[in-house]
């Protein structure tokens, strides 16, 4: 049924309110991509610098929304802000990605502390100087890694295919991996309270390495649990917020996540196979959920007669249910513009 709201079509969409529009924004569209990020990236010296500058993470916030038809801004930040605000030493090498002093042993975990809050502050004073400026039918996306992601940069001190140290550290001290994954779960869920309070309107959830929880057999203890736990205090605070949750990669096993998860929306990687989702999905208590997803970035990446034809294939395939376009993951930095360009229009132009 069609109802007729004020508010945004995207927070509608999440709300399960249908729409013959299907609402876009894309994970990581603000970035080095942007000639205009480029340039503000240079004036603020670093990413950290950026991220911890309001006025100046507000305008790469809005760049996006200022040159494509986008739904929603997500807040410039990173999800490595918390364990900074932790005081474990972050930096960023060019072209590597994140290094984080790492966690070697129980202790440190046991010490741990939110001390940092500084590092904090300048997000939420971002949040408040970018809803200032949005008109009320675009909408405002704030967000944090889920404890599993984060922990798992915590203890092996930057990315990694295999998280190897991170494996055989929760195989060896599960007590103590549980007890970072509780401290997370804590300073997340009120990361994610005070950005609502400065103007976040919908929460996104990235639990990017779920995969590695989900080979070890670890899935329902490291992310289910641990997600739901932190939604509960957020909804038992602002119980109509919605949120939606990102265990990327999680295969099989996201019917369970929203089976166990109380979110609006699943979004999901390119590699899902959706008609298998979708089946499983009409035979579980989350049949009404929202679906955001799944191109490839690299098909993004290539642009052309495939991407459109992918595009296409999405918005069928999802055409049964209330659907965000999005990526299965975020945009390639030497993404063409005018690719996104392409990818907006023809999904303005096809109507379910
Ligand atoms: O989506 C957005 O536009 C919002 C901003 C955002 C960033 N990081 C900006 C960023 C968000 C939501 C994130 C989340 C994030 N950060 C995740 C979860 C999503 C995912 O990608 O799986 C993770 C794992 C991180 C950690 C992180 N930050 C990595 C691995 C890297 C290096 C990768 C790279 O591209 O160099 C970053 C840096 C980072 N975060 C950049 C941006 C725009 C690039 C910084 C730059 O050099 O300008």
């Amino acid at each position: 049924m069609d109802k007729l709201n004020n508010t945004s079509n995207f927070i509608n969409t999440l709300n399960g309110i249908h729409s013959f529009n299907t609402p876009i924004w894309l994970m990581r569209q603000a970035g080095r991509y942007l000639p205009e990020y480029r340039k503000i990236r240079k004036e603020a010296g670093s990413f950290l610098n950026l991220c911890m500058n309001p006025k100046l993470s507000a305008e790469v916030t809005l760049q996006p929304l200022n040159r494509f038809d986008l739904d929603a801004a997500i807040i410039f930040s990173d999800i490595l802000t918390i364990p900074m605000a932790c005081n474990r030493e972050l930096k960023f090498i060019e072209n590597e990605g994140p290094r984080l002093k790492p966690i070697n042993s129980e202790v440190e975990i046991f010490d741990l502390k939110l001390t940092g809050k500084d590092y904090l502050e300048p997000i939420y004073e971002s949040l408040n100087i970018v809803r200032n400026q949005l008109g009320p039918d675009k909408a405002l996306i704030g967000f944090a890694g889920g404890p599993f992601t984060i922990a798992a940069y915590m203890i092996e001190g930057k990315g990694s295919n295999s998280f190897s140290k991170c494996v055989s550290f929760f195989n060896n001290y599960e007590k103590a991996f549980l007890e970072l994954l509780s401290k997370l779960e804590s300073l997340i869920s009120n990361h994610l309270i005070k950005q609502i309070e400065a103007g976040a309107q919908v929460i996104q959830i990235f639990e990017s390495h779920a995969k590695i929880a989900v080979q070890e057999n670890k899935f329902d203890k490291f992310c289910i649990k641990p997600n739901d736990n932190i939604i509960k205090k957020i909804r038992s605070r602002y119980p109509n917020i919605p949120i939606i949750g990102f265990p990327r990669n999680a295969g099989n096993l996201y019917v369970e996540y929203v089976n166990n998860v109380n979110i609006n929306c699943l979004s999901i990687d390119q590699n899902t196979n959706i008609n298998k989702l979708l089946h499983n999905l009409k035979n579980s208590k989350a049949r009404n959920i929202c679906l955001q997803g799944n191109l490839s970035p690299e098909i993004l990446l290539k642009g052309g007669k495939d991407m459109i034809i992918q595009i296409n294939n999405i918005l069928e395939n999802f055409s049964s249910v209330n659907h965000v376009f999005n990526l299965g993951h975020g945009v390639i930095k030497e993404t063409p513009i005018k690719n996104i360009e392409t990818l907006i229009k023809t999904i303005r132009e096809w109507q379910r």
